[in-house]
């Protein structure tokens, strides 16, 4: 499989901006080449300069963390960055397309939608699963794209992973497999398969099991080509110095996060049983996430009834596939008791 044929002609073509940081690499005395403030930052640590454009230090812990090579890397201002980089360089805005199987995360549709570039939804199956047959007849040559999440989102589970691998091996376009939630699932990434699948994609987040959200710091692994192609295509300084460091020391930090899993993982296991024994539960689906999705009578009224309580969860009764259903994350022990007892005082 080429990659370049999937690019689009302006990206193949592009001269990519090259910063001070690019043209100058070593170690100078006097910095006067970026036109940054020489005297500082008003702060307490210095702001001043530029961040490294490809945060080699960051990518050098993830490499002895994940066993991926740092050429196989690409660190996005969160994943979401990495998504939209995908359809301003494979989608010719107004001619090709990409395939979604909903339900599933929000943002690859509304990426296409900002990019003009039509979306082939495939629905999963009642299981949850893909609907491979569907997938097949959607694709055609203008197909660039097809979104994988695993753990799904909104509904938690993983994919199957034969299946991922027939489309791996069947399609002529990129393969996108988004593991946000990998942390929690008994499944196995996909970061081991780079070597074996060129058109292959891996998705992850340091927003889920790694607590930071606010610091935007998402992760791409795919082969050397495709990983060049995003740092054509990103703008310069896309991770800024904060997030680098702090993301960087928090890498140190594994035990801590391992814990945290393990005792979220506990939590939704406990907390998927207590919602069970709710009489309006009708059903709790099984999940590899943070997350559960429950299908519950009067789903709207008990939406609103937990935000009058101050307790918000994640209202999916309007989702196709997830009619009646409440999207609830995982909280603390304390959290989750407070919900269900919320719950369970709730009265139509
Ligand atoms: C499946 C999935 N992918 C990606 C993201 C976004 O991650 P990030 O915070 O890295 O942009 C989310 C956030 O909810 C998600 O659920």
């Amino acid at each position: 499989m080429n990659i370049q044929d999937l690019l689009r002609e302006n990206i193949k073509n592009l001269t990519p901006y090259s910063s001070a940081r690019d043209e100058f690499q070593g170690e100078a005395s006097i910095y006067l080449d970026a036109n940054e403030n020489s005297f500082g930052s008003p702060l307490e640590t210095a702001f001043n300069r530029y961040p490294d454009p490809l945060q080699l230090e960051l990518k050098k812990k993830l490499t002895t963390i994940k066993g991926v090579p740092a050429q196989n890397i690409f660190i996005g201002n969160g994943s979401d960055e990495a998504i939209d980089i995908l359809f301003r360089a494979f989608c010719r805005p107004g001619i090709d397309n990409v395939v979604t199987v909903p339900p599933t995360y929000g943002m690859y549709e509304v990426s296409a939608n900002i990019n003009d570039v039509e979306i082939r939804k495939v629905n999963l199956l009642p299981n949850y699963q893909l609907n491979l047959e569907g997938i097949a007849e959607a694709i055609d040559k203008n197909t660039k794209l097809i979104f994988i999440c695993s753990p799904n989102n909104p509904t938690g589970n993983s994919i199957n992973r034969e299946d991922i691998e027939t489309i791996l091996a069947n399609f002529h376009g990129i393969v996108v497999i988004d593991e946000a939630y990998i942390n929690f699932s008994r499944q196995k990434t996909f970061i081991q398969e780079l070597t074996e699948y060129s058109n292959l994609v891996v998705l992850q987040t340091m927003s889920k099991a790694w607590g930071l959200a606010a610091l935007r710091v998402g992760m791409a692994y795919a082969c050397e080509e495709i990983i060049e192609i995003f740092n054509k295509v990103k703008p310069p300084y896309n991770i800024n110095r904060a997030s680098q460091e702090l993301a960087l020391k928090a890498l140190d930090n594994i035990d801590q996060v391992n814990q945290w899993i393990r005792e979220t993982v506990a939590e939704r296991n406990k907390l998927a049983k207590s919602l069970t024994e709710i009489t309006i539960v009708e059903q709790v689906y099984p999940s590899d996430a943070n997350f559960l999705l429950v299908k519950i009578k009067y789903a709207d009224y008990l939406y609103n009834f937990l935000v009058d309580k101050g307790i918000i969860v994640r209202n999916r009764s309007k989702v196709t596939l997830c009619e009646s259903c409440l999207r609830i994350t995982v909280g603390t022990p304390d959290e989750n008791k407070i919900l269900i007892n919320a719950i369970k005082e709730f009265v139509i």
